[in-house]
């Protein structure tokens, strides 16, 4: 591959990012991926005694025998939150800043090293006493706050596996998450604020709870952030700060396998109910740690920011672990992009002079989108000279939106590292590393160095660069997904199908090889899986979110492309009773729209809902997904549609928005 002429179109990787850059050279890149090549797991070993502190060495690397049930470094222990803050306290480093919090209202407030161990351990007493134990699972419903970094780490510290789920999830997902997780205790805050707005957090607990299923939940704890008044269930509720306030801030960190379950992470799949994503102690925070220091070459003197929740896997390796795990300084901010306007996140990275800055291309698309329109929100009004480096994450960024990023936030000189992967990957898969990698915009470019993806055809056989087919995963990986709680089959048939080979790891995207370059583009997800806003959403769940309503008989989802969000979300519907037109059909959608919030969760409300007598389908019942995402698009139907039962739907649903 090295040593091909690159296209024109490639940036290159400015000299002066190279020369102080881990790994500054494309050689340089090849050589780890050579390295890793010649000795795989051995490759892994080194970097895991070199990047972890381990309380019991491991002795063997990878073990294979009950495949695709893989494990890492298994006879190791470590602690997590051990790595992330007592080694970098011991190491002199305990008054460095190690989160900067910007809260909704602008207040900022400091947090070093020492401080946050102190509020970790005491936390972890807290839960112990609470009767948490080791292997216990605690579900977190929290806003993106230091409490929330805090409360990951404070269950890390005692083995627990906690489970978060983020804020915007409605009750009734709140629950299937805390029933399938079989969690002892869940963390919240009576609120959240969120772009000016209070919004409750600990009523939709109760209200989880109320709706059964949730009698393995004995402690509800409650972090006090706006001070609302809620209501409190005897002898299950109780202040945060209250049984904080009561224990010690030293607590022995509880050693754990490597292979010790460190979190549960729920995502949407193409069928069924979300899936509990396990995932491992040491496997992942290597990889959390490596990718840390590789594709964002975090420094010393780094401000990292990465504006994911912690409700998302983005959240969870690089807020609450990766950073933290290199002894970094980040920025937390609770708030939302565009509150109070819309230059929120430039005044902020001037404020707090963001040298790294890690987003979502949906984020970029809005922010482009208000600049154009008022010239006070535009970044050129603020100073962003601090920034050295830019990222993004979670859905295909269009070539528009990344020169903008590149011209207008990185001033033409931060490489941008376009990084694909997915919460079962637990870290980066296929990114730039921004002192080797020209960049193509569009275009996640080579894999992580000791990560061998692949793009195949239906037999696993690799297909020639230029080609389109499916993403795999050749060989396992230490921060791949273990399995999914409670449902080891289904992991089985997920991501390593008898197609495809069976011994490939299924990534459930397509994607395409520069002919020239070798560089890959991710082309979109294989499944019935959307990406709105970089959020993940299975068409079946919100099928089965509309069917849930008494007025609804049936209903099929797809997405279609928006130039804002990606791909939005469009539903077709068919009534128990006669279809709606006009205003009726609009109060309807309302209806139906606002029942989505309540099942799932305000993201998953479909944007267009388009009612019909019935749906497209085959003699054989199976409806025409297909032709519904062409209709979806606004596009004609021009494919063969005469093995359709009902042609002439096609044109009153095309009809009905
Ligand atoms: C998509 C988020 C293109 C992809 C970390 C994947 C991307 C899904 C990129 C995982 C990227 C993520 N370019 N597509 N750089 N990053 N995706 O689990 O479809 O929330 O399968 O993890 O997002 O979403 P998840």
């Amino acid at each position: 591959m090295s040593g091909t002429t690159q296209p024109a179109t490639l940036y290159p990787v400015p000299a002066e990012f190279a020369s102080q850059a881990r790994i500054g050279s494309r050689a340089a890149y090849d050589e780890l991926v050579a390295s890793a090549q010649a000795d795989y797991p051995g490759y892994w070993a080194k970097h895991a005694r070199d990047l972890l502190t381990w309380h019991k060495p491991f002795t063997k690397s990878l073990d294979e025998s009950q495949a695709p049930f893989f494990k890492w470094f298994e006879d190791g222990e470590l602690n997590a939150s051990y790595n992330c803050l007592d080694r970098h306290v011991e190491a002199g480093l305990g008054d460095k800043v190690a989160i900067i919090f910007e809260s909704d209202d602008g207040i900022v407030t400091k947090v070093t090293y020492k401080e946050l161990l102190g509020r970790v351990s005491r936390l972890a007493n807290a839960l112990k006493t609470q009767g948490v134990q080791k292997g216990d699972r605690v579900v977190l419903y929290l806003p993106m706050s230091v409490d929330g970094v805090i409360a990951m780490q404070a269950c890390a510290r005692i083995g627990a596996t906690h489970s978060v789920v983020f804020g915007g999830f409605s009750a009734q997902s709140l629950r299937d998450r805390i029933e399938d997780a079989g969690a002892v205790l869940v963390i919240t805050a009576d609120e959240q604020k969120r772009g000016g707005k209070n919004l409750p957090l600990k009523a939709i607990v109760d209200e989880a709870i109320a709706l059964g299923g949730c009698d393995s939940v004995k402690q509800v704890l409650v972090v006090r952030r706006t001070g609302g008044s809620i209501p409190f269930v005897e002898g299950r509720d109780a202040w945060l700060e209250d049984v904080c306030a009561k224990e010690s801030d030293v607590c022995a960190p509880e050693w754990v396998s490597a292979e010790h379950p460190l979190f549960l992470l729920y995502t949407s799949g193409s069928t069924g109910k979300p899936k509990g994503v396990q995932h491992s102690t040491g496997g992942y925070l290597l990889h959390a740690t490596l990718t840390t220091q590789w594709t964002f070459d975090l420094r010393p003197d780094d401000v990292f920011w990465c504006t994911a929740d912690i409700g998302w896997v983005t959240g969870h390796t690089y807020v609450t672990y990766g950073p933290l795990s290199c002894g970094g300084t980040q920025v937390v901010f609770e708030g939302v992009p565009t509150y109070p306007d819309a230059a929120r996140f430039w005044r902020m990275i001037e404020a707090h002079k963001v040298s790294i800055f890690y987003t979502a291309p949906t984020a970029i698309r809005a922010l482009i989108k208000a600049a154009e329109t008022n010239a006070d929100v535009h970044p050129r009004q603020f100073n962003l000279t601090s920034l050295r480096l830019l990222g993004t994450v979670g859905e295909p960024i269009n070539p528009a939106a990344w020169e903008w990023y590149h011209r207008e936030i990185g001033a033409g000189k931060c490489p941008i590292v376009d990084t694909f992967w997915q919460t079962e990957t637990g870290g980066h898969m296929i990114t730039p590393l921004p002192g080797a990698h020209a960049l193509t915009p569009g275009s996640c470019t080579l894999p992580f160095p000791g990560i061998d993806a692949a793009v195949v055809d239906e037999t696993g056989k690799e297909v020639p660069w230029g080609q389109g087919g499916v993403l795999v995963v050749r060989k396992p990986w230490p921060s791949m997904i273990r399995t999914i709680w409670n449902d080891p089959e289904r992991f089985k048939k997920s991501y390593y199908p008898a197609d495809y080979n069976g011994k490939y790891y299924l990534a459930g995207d397509g994607a395409i090889r520069d002919a020239e370059t070798g560089y890959f583009t991710i082309t979109g997800r294989i499944d019935d899986v959307l990406n709105v806003s970089g959020h993940r959403m299975g068409t079946m769940e919100i099928e089965s979110a509309l069917v849930s309503h008494p007025l609804v008989a049936e209903a099929a989802v797809v997405g279609r492309p928006d130039d804002l969000t990606g791909e939005a979300i469009c539903a077709f519907v068919v009534l128990k009773r006669s279809r709606p037109t006009g205003d009726e059909a609009k109060q309807l959608a309302t209806v139906l729209r606002n029942h989505v919030g309540t099942e799932i969760g305000p993201i998953a409300k479909p944007k267009d809902i388009r009612f019909g007598d019935n749906l497209p389908k085959t003699r054989s019942g199976k409806i025409m997904r297909r032709l519904l995402r062409v209709i979806a698009k606004g596009d004609a139907v021009t494919q063969d549609t005469s093995t359709l039962e009902n042609p002439a739907i096609l044109d009153q649903l095309a009809q009905s928005n």
